[in-house]
């Protein structure tokens, strides 16, 4: 598995998430109570970017277009419409750097 550094802790809000790419492959992640976890960054409904229109509410990002809620520790839907969870991408902190495995 291949990590690669999308950013630096400070970079991620603290209350919404940071996109980041790899190629062709985007992601979003998050800060929860000093952890970082990243998921697909489009919503699973409409396909709106969660790192441009979604908020966090504790580990749940909100879709403000339709307000579907995922849980972004494991992708999970938590509030409908969405059906389908996110997909996760393994995410990990070395000091201030954060990297992401897209692959
Ligand atoms: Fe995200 Fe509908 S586009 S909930």
């Amino acid at each position: 598995m291949a990590f690669t550094k999308v950013c630096t802790l400070k970079d991620i809000p603290e209350d919404k998430g940071l996109k980041v790419e790899d190629g062709e492959t985007s992601a979003a992640v998050f800060k929860v109570e000093g952890k970082v976890f990243a998921t697909q960054d489009l919503c699973s409904h409409g396909l709106w970017s969660l790192s441009e229109i979604g908020y966090l509410e504790g580990d749940q990002v909100v879709c403000s277009l339709h307000m579907g809620k995922f849980c972004v520790r494991s992708g999970k839907v938590k509030s409908l419409p969405p059906h389908q969870q996110l997909k996760k991408f393994p995410a990990r902190v070395e000091g201030e750097d954060v990297y992401v495995a897209f692959d």
